[in-house]
């Protein structure tokens, strides 16, 4: 199914809240934990079963409550100010479009944003999301239920070159590149660097090195920013529609 087309209101509407996000973004500094949220909520989608995915139900306690959402409630309560202003954006377009703006503000690449997510009240079980301590046989168990490829997979990662962990939230401590509020392909030059003091490597990012069919695309990206930036926007933009036929 392709998402669903929008009326001229809606669309208004969404231009607004971009702005607003805009602005949210830059006064609190939390492009990473929105861009989180976002690939949180989406990241749960089961292909086979066609459950989970960008629906807004990791808005329900019983979803960010999982021990993988740890401190999303934060970013859950930032976009609620947006939604008090645009009640009739839907949860899961907002969340969606969070993620879209947290890369653009942070001088990532532009992402193809369309509208139309419906709501669920229904969250899917614990465990879907991926597993930091684990290798590239679970990544791929992960993000291949969600339909997504090995090429999208390591493009996604470099989704790490925003933000950092917390101990009290994941275990894990520190950023992964030395300027984590800018989006750009340094997630990938530290990962072929190696070990450097006080950035952190999870093992599911080191699994990028030691995998075949992961480690040419660390190394174009490494050295080839702009192929970075066209993939990742290809592959974040499947990411915010999984469960849907581009349209
Ligand atoms: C943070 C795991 C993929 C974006 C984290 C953290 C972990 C983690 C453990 C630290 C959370 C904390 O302590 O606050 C993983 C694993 C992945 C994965 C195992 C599998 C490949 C992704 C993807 C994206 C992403 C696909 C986005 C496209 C982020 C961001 C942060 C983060 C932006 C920083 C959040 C903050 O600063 O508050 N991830 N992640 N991650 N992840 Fe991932």
């Amino acid at each position: 199914m392709a998402l669903p087309v929008v009326d001229t209101e809606y669309l208004k509407e969404i231009d607004k809240a971009r702005r607003d996000l805009r602005a949210l973004i830059a006064c609190k500094n939390c492009a990473p934990i929105m861009l989180r949220l976002a690939w949180h909520d989406a990241g749960t989608y089961d292909k086979n079963i066609k459950t989970g995915g960008p629906n807004g139900s990791i808005r329900n306690e019983e979803e960010y409550t999982h021990g993988s959402n740890n401190g999303l409630k934060i970013a859950i309560d930032f976009c609620e100010e947006v939604k008090a202003k645009h009640p009739k954006i839907t949860y899961a377009d907002l969340y969606q479009l969070a993620g879209v703006v947290a890369v653009e503000v942070t001088g990532g690449p532009s992402i193809d944003f369309v509208p139309g997510r419906k709501d669920s009240k229904v969250s899917p079980e614990e465990g879907r999301l991926p597993d930091a301590k684990k290798g590239p046989r679970h990544l791929r168990d992960i993000f291949y239920r969600m339909g997504l490829s090995d090429k999208d997979i390591v493009a996604l990662s470099g989704g790490h070159t925003l933000g950092r962990a917390h101990p009290e939230r994941s275990g894990f401590d520190g950023p992964w590149t030395k300027e984590p509020l800018k989006f750009d392909n340094s997630y990938f030059v530290e990962l072929l660097k190696g070990e450097t003091e006080g950035l952190l490597k999870l093992p599911t990012d080191i699994a990028l090195l030691q995998d075949p069919g992961f480690r040419p695309y660390v190394e174009l990206y490494a050295k080839d920013e702009e192929a970075f930036f066209r993939d990742y926007a290809v592959s974040h933009k499947k990411l915010s529609e999984l469960g849907f036929t581009p349209r």
